[in-house]
C-alpha cells in the first residue's frame, strides 16, 4: 500500500517467510552451520532453540534448501501429535509403506518395525536419516520418550536416526525435568538463536528495505531504529510488524521519514501496549538476565561437554564456552564450525532466490523445495 511512497517495488517487512528476504545474521549463519554439523552426526539429538519469532523456522528452511546429499530428511512441523501419529507422520514423511493387518489398524509396532527395516535398508545404501521436528515444545512428554526409542535404533556401529528438535526456549526446560533425563544425555549439540543485537537490526532493517527495491535514503531515522531495536528487543518477527506499521503511520500522515515518535505511536498500535511500555526497563532485566545466562550457558557447556565425552568422543569441546553466541553450547570447534560456516554461506542467497521454498505449510506434507526422500533421490 505504502510502498510506491517510499521508492520501494514490495512490502517490505511482511512476516511471512519469504525466501528473498533473507537475512543471514552471523547468528543465523552460525544456527545454520550447527543444523548442518548435526546431520553429520551419529544419532542422538540436536537441540536448535531460540526466542519466539527470532527466525528458527526460516533457518530450517535454509537448512533444508541445502541438505547434503545421501541425506533423507523428515519434516514435521506440526507436533501437536500422540506417539502413534507422531510415528505415522514420521513413516509417511520418509515415504514408508508400513504393512496393513487388513482391516484392523496398524499399530506402533508395525510403524517402528517398519521405519527399522527403511533405515537399515538406506544405512547400508550409504544414507543418513534426519527427522526434523519443528515447534518441538509442543511434544508431551509421551511422545519425547517415543521419540528416544527411535533414537535407539542402531546397527553394530552407529545410529541409524538423527533427531533434531527445534523449538522456543522452554523447550530446553523441559529437557531439564527428571523424567526426560535419559533423552537430555542423548543430546549431542545444542544452539540457542539469539534476537539481533542493535547493530544487526539497522542491518536486518536496511537489507529488507534493499530487498524491497529502496533505492535512496533509509527512510527510518537513528533514533526511530535505535526505538525499534528496544521495542522489538531486536526479534526479527516483532521488527518487521513494527516497521511495517511505523511506514504506514508516516505513509498515512504524508511523511517520507519515519522518526521515533511515529514508531512509538506504531508500537501502541501492534504491540500490547504493556509490552511496550516496559521496553526499557525490560532491557536491563535482559542485560542482567544475560549475564545469568552466560553463568548458566559456560554451565550448560561443561554439561555438554561431559555429555558430548559420553555419547560422541569424536567431536571436540564447543568453541562455545569462548562465544556468547554460541553460549548454549555448539557442537563442533571453531574450525569445524568456520567450515559447516562457509559451505552454508553460498545457500543462503541460493534460497533467497529460490522460488522453491516459499510458503508456509498447513499440514505435515513435506515443504517445496524439501530435498526428496529416499526413494526419489
Ligand atoms: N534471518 C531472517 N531473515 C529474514 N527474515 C527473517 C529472518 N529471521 C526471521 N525473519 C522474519 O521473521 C519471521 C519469523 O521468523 P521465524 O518464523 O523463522 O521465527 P521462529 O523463531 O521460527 O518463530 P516461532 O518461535 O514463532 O516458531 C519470518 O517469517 C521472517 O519474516
Ligand atoms: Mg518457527
Amino acid at each position: 500500500m505504502y510502498a510506491a511512497h517510499f521508492g520501494l517495488k514490495r512490502e517490505p517487512f511482511s512476516i511471512a517467510p519469504d525466501p528473498r528476504y533473507l537475512f543471514m545474521s552471523e547468528r543465523h549463519r552460525e544456527a545454520l552451520a550447527h543444523l548442518l554439523y548435526g546431520v553429520r552426526g551419529g544419532g542422538g539429538f540436536v537441540l536448535l532453540t531460540g526466542e519466539i519469532g527470532a527466525g528458527k523456522t526460516t533457518v530450517c528452511r535454509c537448512f533444508l534448501e541445502q541438505v547434503p546429499k545421501r541425506v533423507n530428511v523428515a519434516y514435521i512441523f506440526n507436533p501437536k501429535l500422540t506417539a502413534l501419529e507422531l510415528l505415522q507422520s514420521v513413516c509417511e514423511e520418509f515415504r514408508i509403506e508400513v504393512p496393513s493387518r487388513g482391516t484392523a489398524p496398524s499399530t506402533l509396532k508395525d510403524h517402528v518395525d517398519a521405519l527399522n527395516e527403511y533405515l537399515l535398508r538406506t544405512h547400508a545404501a550409504g544414507h543418513n536419516n534426519v527427522l526434523i521436528i519443528d515447534e518441538a515444545q509442543n511434544l508431551s512428554i509421551d511422545v519425547l520418550e517415543q521419540l528416544r526409542l527411535l533414537t535407539n535404533l542402531e546397527t553394530n556401529e552407529r545410529k541409524l536416526l538423527q533427531i533434531i528438535l527445534i523449538g522456543q526456549p522452554e523447550l530446553r526446560d523441559m529437557l531439564l525435568r527428571p523424567e526426560l533425563e535419559q533423552l537430555a544425555q542423548r543430546v549431542v549439540a545444542r544452539f540457542h538463536l539469539d534476537p539481533l543485537g542493535e547493530d544487526e537490526t539497522s542491518h536486518y532493517i536496511k537489507h529488507r528495505l534493499a530487498v524491497a527495491g529502496l533505492n535512496g535514503l533509509i527512510p527510518f531515522d537513528r533514533e526511530a531504529r535505535h526505538r525499534i531495536f528496544e521495542l522489538t528487543r531486536g526479534v526479527p518477527r516483532r521488527i518487521n510488524l513494527l516497521c511495517d506499521r511505523a511506514l504506514l503511520g508516516a505513509y498515512s500522515s504524508g511523511r517520507q521519514r519515519v522518526d521515533k515518535a511515529i514508531v512509538d505511536k506504531a508500537a501502541g498500535e501492534v504491540f500490547d501496549r504493556r509490552a511496550a511500555a516496559h521496553a526499557r526497563p525490560r532491557r536491563i532485566v535482559l542485560v542482567a538476565g544475560a549475564a545469568g545466562f552466560g553463568a548458566l550457558a559456560l554451565a550448560a557447556a561443561g554439561v555438554w561437554f561431559a555429555g558430548a565425552q559420553r555419547h560422541a568422543p569424536a567431536i571436540d569441546p564447543p568453541a562455545a564456552a569462548a562465544s556468547a553466541a554460541s553460549a548454549a553450547a555448539a557442537p563442533a570447534s571453531a574450525a569445524q564450525r568456520q567450515a559447516a560456516a562457509s559451505e552454508a554461506t553460498a545457500a543462503p542467497v541460493a534460497a533467497a532466490t529460490s522460488p522453491a521454498a516459499t510458503p508456509a505449510r498447513a499440514s505435515t506434507a513435506p515443504p517445496r523445495g524439501k530435498p526428496a526422500p529416499a526413494a526419489s533421490r
